[in-house]
C-alpha cells in the first residue's frame, strides 16, 4: 500500500463512520505565537478542541501537513523527519475512548483496511498520576478486542499525556499504538513504548479530558473529546516491510533526483552509509523547505523565525549536496512538487516561486560557504593538534563574524574531523560583540567589512518600530505577517486591505524617524507569555513559546513606552544607533497582506 492509497483509505473509513473531511491547514500557523509551524493535526483546531463550534460538525477527518524541527540534529538517521504528513479523525464532544479505541483497532487490523496482523501490535496508556488516574478503561477496551496484557505497556505523563507544552490548555491522557518490528526484546521491561528499536509508534489516540488552567489545575472539560495522529511515512513503511522511511516509495522519487543530480551520475542509493546520510539529510530538508515555500502563507529564508528554520534547512541540504557533487537542490524539490502535488496542489501552484527562492538562497550561501570552509581549511592542521580535539569557540566566533559561516555549520564541520567546538566560548563571544557593537554606536562599520550581524540587528529593531508605527497611523487590524532580513534592506509584511496613501507612508517613517531621534533605550525582560499579554506586549507569530518568554521594549520606562513586543531579539541598545529609516516601497504581497521594504542608512 502505498502512501496515496493510505490517505485515500483513511480518509474513506473515517467518512464511512460518520466522520466530515476538512481541509488541512497551512504550514504556518496564524496568529499564534506559540509555535512556528503547525507541529500536529489537531493544531488548527483547538479552538474547536475548547468548545467553539465546528461548521463541518462533531467527527473530522483530514491529512495536514506537518514539521517538527526539535529532532532536527537526528535527521539522517534512518527514522528522523523533519517534514511528515499526519492522519487525523476527532471527536468534538462526541465519541470518547471506546469507540475511538475500537475504530483505531478496526482501521489497523481488519484485513479489508490495513490488515496489520494482530501479534504485531503493542499498545500503551496512561499510568496515572496526582494529576490524573491510571486510564483502565482504555485498557479494558484494547483487551476486549484481543491484544494481550504482556503487550499493553502503563507508561507517565512524560509518554502518554498530550497538551500545549508546559502551558494551558487542552489536554488528557493518551494511548500509542505501536508495530512490533520482531526485533528480539531488549530485556525484560521491553514493551510498547520502549525505545530500543523494536516497537515503532504509528498512531496515537489522545483523549481530551482537561484544560489545564493558568494556576496549574486540570480542570474536567465539560465536552470531551478525541484528537488522533496518525504518521503516513512510518505506517508505510511497517506497511510495506521496509526498515526505513527513505526505502518507501514517499522518498523513492526524491532520492533518484538527489542520485542523478550527483556527479559523476550512477550512484545507488545503499552503495556508501556516509553519502546514503547526505543523501536522507538532503531528501529531508528539501522536501520540508519545498513544503514551505510552496505553502499558501509562504515566508522566503531570513535570519528570524520561521524564515530562520528554513534558511538552516536549505543551507544544511546545499552544503550536504556540495560534499555529493550536486551543482543544485533543485531537481530535488522539483521531485518534491511532482510527487505531492495531488493531495497538496498549492506545490504546482508555488512551483515557480518554489524555484526562484531556492535558486536565490543557494547563491547567496554558496558564497558564504566557500569562504567558510575554505577558511576552516586553513585552520584544521592546527586544530588537529589539539590533544582536547576541541576547536575554540573565539576562532569559531571568528568564522561567523568575518565571514557570516553560521555556527551550526562550524559545528558539523568539526564533528566530521573528529572535534567538538566549545559551545559556551563562542555564546560568550556572540554576547560580548553584540555588547560592543552596541556601545560603538553610530553608523561605524569596521574596516569597511559592514558587519552583517550588526546590521540585521538593527534592522529587527526596525521592525518592531515599523509595526508600532503602522498600528498608530492605520489601525489596530495591523499585524506582523512576516519579515526577512538582509544587511542591506529589510522587508516587513502586515495585513491591511488596501495600498498605503503616499501620505500615510510619510507619517509612518517619520514616527520611525522620530522614536531613532529620541535614542530611547531598548531592554529586554523575561516573563510567561500571560504576564507579557497582560504588560501591553505585541505577541507576534514566529516566536517560538517557552515557558519564558523575552519581552523587548523601546521606550523610556516600562510604563512609558513606544513599543512592547514578545520577541527572541537580538535588538540594539538604543535606537540612536540605527540611522536613517527610509521606506522604499509599499506593495502588495497577497491577498489582505501589504509589503514595505526599507532601508537604514
Ligand atoms: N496530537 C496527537 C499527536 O500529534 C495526536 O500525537
Amino acid at each position: 500500500m502505498n502512501s496515496d492509497e493510505l490517505r485515500s483509505k483513511y480518509i474513506e473509513f473515517f467518512t464511512q463512520h460518520g466522520h466530515t473531511q476538512i481541509e488541512g491547514k497551512s504550514l504556518l500557523p496564524e496568529n499564534d505565537p506559540t509555535v512556528l509551524f503547525t507541529t500536529a493535526g489537531m493544531h488548527p483546531l483547538v479552538p474547536y478542541l475548547l468548545g467553539e463550534p465546528h461548521p463541518a460538525g462533531k467527527r473530522l477527518v483530514d491529512y495536514q501537513k506537518c514539521i517538527r524541527t526539535g529532532d532536527i540534529d537526528s535527521v539522517g538517521d534512518p527514522s528522523h523527519l523533519t517534514f511528515f504528513e499526519m492522519l487525523g479523525n476527532w471527536s468534538l464532544g462526541d465519541y470518547f475512548k471506546e469507540d475511538a479505541i475500537k475504530m483505531s483497532f478496526e482501521f489497523l487490523i481488519s484485513p479489508k483496511w490495513l490488515g496489520i496482523p494482530l501479534e504485531k501490535l503493542g499498545v500503551t496508556v496512561f499510568a496515572g498520576d496526582e494529576n490524573a488516574p491510571k486510564d483502565e478503561e482504555s485498557a479494558r477496551v484494547w483487551k476486549e478486542l484481543g491484544i494481550p496484557e504482556s503487550r499493553i505497556s502503563y507508561r507517565p505523563k512524560e509518554d502518554n499525556w498530550w497538551g500545549p507544552a508546559g502551558s494551558t490548555g487542552p489536554c488528557g491522557p493518551d494511548s500509542e499504538m505501536f508495530y512490533d518490528i520482531g526485533k528480539e526484546p531488549c530485556g525484560p521491561d521491553c514493551g510498547p513504548g520502549c525505545s530500543c528499536g523494536k516497537w515503532l509508534e504509528i498512531w496515537n489516540d489522545v483523549f481530551m479530558q482537561y484544560n489545564k488552567t493558568e494556576a496549574g489545575i486540570y480542570e474536567p472539560l465539560a465536552r470531551k473529546c478525541v484528537d488522533t495522529g496518525m504518521g503516513i511515512e512510518r505506517t508505510v513503511t511497517i506497511l510495506n516491510g521496509k526498515k526505513s522511511v527513505y526505502d518507501t516509495e514517499v522518498f523513492a522519487p526524491v532520492i533518484a533526483a538527489v542520485t542523478s543530480a550527483m556527479n559523476p551520475g550512477g550512484y545507488t542509493y545503499g552503495e556508501d552509509a556516509d553519502k546514503d546520510k547526505s543523501i536522507r539529510i538532503i531528501c529531508d530538508h528539501v522536501r520540508s523547505s519545498t513544503f514551505v515555500l510552496g505553502d499558501p502563507k509562504a515566508v522566503s529564508p531570513s535570519n528570524v523565525g520561521a524564515g530562520y528554520v528554513l534558511r538552516r534547512l536549505i543551507r544544511r541540504a546545499v552544503r550536504h549536496g556540495r560534499k555529493l557533487g550536486m551543482e543544485s537542490l533543485i531537481p530535488a524539490a522539483l521531485a518534491v512538487v511532482e510527487k505531492f502535488s495531488g493531495p497538496y496542489p498549492e506545490l504546482a501552484a508555488g512551483k515557480a516561486s518554489i524555484v526562484e527562492e531556492l535558486r536565490r538562497e543557494e547563491e547567496k550561501f554558496l558564497e558564504t560557504l566557500q569562504k567558510g570552509e575554505h577558511e576552516f581549511e586553513k585552520l584544521l592542521p592546527n586544530l588537529l593538534k589539539d590533544p582536547k580535539k576541541t576547536m575554540s569557540g573565539r576562532l569559531a566566533f571568528k568564522l561567523y563574524d568575518t565571514y557570516g559561516f553560521p555556527i551550526e555549520l562550524t559545528d558539523e564541520l568539526a564533528g566530521e574531523n573528529g572535534m567538538t567546538v566549545n559551545r559556551a566560548e563562542f555564546d560568550e563571544a556572540f554576547k560580548k560583540h553584540q555588547e560592543l557593537s552596541r556601545s560603538q554606536g553610530g553608523q561605524v562599520f569596521k574596516g569597511g567589512l559592514a558587519d552583517q550581524g550588526e546590521m540585521a540587528v538593527k534592522y529587527h529593531t526596525a521592525t518592531h518600530l515599523l509595526h508600532r508605527a503602522l498600528r498608530m497611523v492605520l489601525g489596530d487590524h495591523v499585524a506582523q505577517k512576516g519579515s526577512n532580513i538582509t544587511a542591506e534592506r529589510m522587508r516587513f509584511d502586515f495585513s491591511h486591505p488596501v495600498p498605503m496613501t503616499a501620505e500615510e507612508i510619510k507619517r509612518v517613517q517619520d514616527i520611525v524617524n522620530e522614536q531613532i531621534g529620541k535614542d530611547l533605550p531598548v531592554t529586554m525582560e523575561m516573563m510567561s507569555l500571560d504576564q507579557a499579554k497582560a504588560a501591553g506586549a505585541m505577541a507576534l507569530f514566529g516566536e517560538k513559546y517557552e515557558s519564558q518568554v523575552k519581552v523587548y521594549t523601546v521606550g523610556k520606562s516600562p510604563a512609558d513606552f513606544f513599543s512592547k513586543e514578545v520577541c527572541g531579539g537580538p535588538h540594539v541598545e538604543r535606537t540612536g544607533t540605527m540611522g536613517r529609516f527610509t521606506i522604499q516601497k509599499e506593495q502588495s504581497s497577497s491577498a489582505g497582506i501589504r509589503r514595505i521594504r526599507a532601508a537604514l542608512e
